[in-house]
């Protein structure tokens, strides 16, 4: 795979983050892990503010949480961008899950969100999170591999708000990672 940096966003993507999140809306895409950007379409500074002070944040709505973006580097294009939350809260425990995450619609089916989720669980390592929870629906067929791959064990079935079914699986970081690591090393 290309050289691909996992960064926190920075004012040089501006306007590459606005293009993304129209990219979503052209493909009539599901937008998700995007540490609400879409809200911020136009008012890229208070995104990065509110970014910002989610760090630090602990209430029972909003957890302290971390977003970073996956850039080509060749071509320094904006590929996806994930959202890591440290803490579950009620919500999360059961629908949100410890991590959520996108690829733009034209950069899918590279393995790049494998690779984004690898770079996050390193992130949940170095904050000694163990086991992360990931939730996605069941019919989300690239999200349900991306998490089987990644060593995730299915916990349970639940419902959404719309009776849409949602699986949650538990993640050990320590064995994604270093399954992750295994895989890239026998295709190399
Ligand atoms: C889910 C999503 C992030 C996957 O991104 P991606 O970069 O295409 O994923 P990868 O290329 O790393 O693929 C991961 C695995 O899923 C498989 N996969 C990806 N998209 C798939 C699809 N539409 N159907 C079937 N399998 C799919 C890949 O083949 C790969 O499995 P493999 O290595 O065993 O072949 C992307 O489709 C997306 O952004 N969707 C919209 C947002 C979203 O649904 N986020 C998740 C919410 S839970």
């Amino acid at each position: 795979m290309e050289k691909l940096k996992f960064i926190r966003p920075t004012k040089e993507y501006e306007q590459q983050a606005y293009d993304y999140i129209e990219e979503f809306k052209k493909y009539n895409s599901k937008i998700n892990g995007t540490g609400g950007l879409d809200d911020y379409i136009g008012k890229y500074d208070e995104w990065l503010k509110k970014l910002e002070i989610e760090r630090e944040n602990y209430n029972k709505d909003r957890v302290p949480n971390e977003t970073f973006m996956l850039i080509r580097e060749e071509d320094n294009k904006l590929l996806g961008i994930i959202n890591i939350r440290l803490a579950l809260n009620e919500y999360l425990l059961q629908h949100g899950g410890h991590i959520g995450y996108g690829i733009r619609p034209t950069e899918r089916r590279k393995g790049y969100n494998s690779y984004q989720l690898y770079c996050a669980l390193k992130f949940c390592k170095e904050k000694e999170l163990e086991e992360v929870l990931l939730t996605c629906h069941k019919d989300n067929l690239g999200s349900v591999k991306t998490i089987e791959n990644s060593c995730g064990i299915l916990e349970n079935e639940v419902k959404d708000k719309d009776g849409k079914i949602i699986q949650r699986y538990w993640i050990n970081v320590d064995d994604a990672i270093k399954k992750y690591e295994g895989s890239k090393q026998r295709t190399r």
